[in-house]
């Protein structure tokens, strides 16, 4: 199977597992477990934005353990969420401002997650391989994610 194929089959059950489920928390679960399992990434998970201190706030996620806090236009996931689009990072290392949960970790893709036009929280996934994401993973895991509501 390629990618594209992985995505469709992927997407498919992830659209099974959350449709008639309302609880966010749990959708962002099964579906980190979905791609991590069908993928096997290094990480993959959610942060949320905790409005009280404005801050990325770690969510439900798959692999090691990951810092639990990440400020507004820090690292990939602040970035992206400042950004309000899809960030991809070939090579971490040459990221400014690269928060390493992992030493293993050495490219990323963080994908914003809207709720209307506002950023509620961010999908994060970390690979140990470089050059991992491209533009079939941002078009598929923005599709993926725009499922939670
Ligand atoms: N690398 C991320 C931090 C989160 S961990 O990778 C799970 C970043 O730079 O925002």
């Amino acid at each position: 199977m390629n990618k594209t194929e992985k995505y469709r089959t992927a997407f498919r059950m992830i659209q099974s597992v959350v449709e008639g489920e309302s609880d966010m928390i749990a959708n962002m679960a099964n579906m980190a477990a979905l791609l991590h399992e069908a993928f096997g990434f290094w990480w993959t998970g959610f942060y949320r934005i905790n409005p009280e201190s404005d801050q990325l706030v770690l969510g439900p996620f798959q692999g090691p353990v990951a810092c639990t806090r990440i400020n507004f236009g820090k690292g990939v996931c602040g970035t992206a969420w400042e950004r309000a689009e899809t960030v991809i990072v070939p090579d971490v290392h040459q990221f400014p401002g690269h928060i390493a949960c992992s030493s293993a970790s050495n490219s990323e893709i963080v994908i914003p997650v809207f709720q209307g036009n506002k950023v509620i929280a961010v999908l994060d996934i970390d690979s140990t391989e470089f050059n991992t994401f491209d533009q079939i993973d941002k078009e598929w895991l923005e599709k993926i994610v725009s499922l939670i509501r």
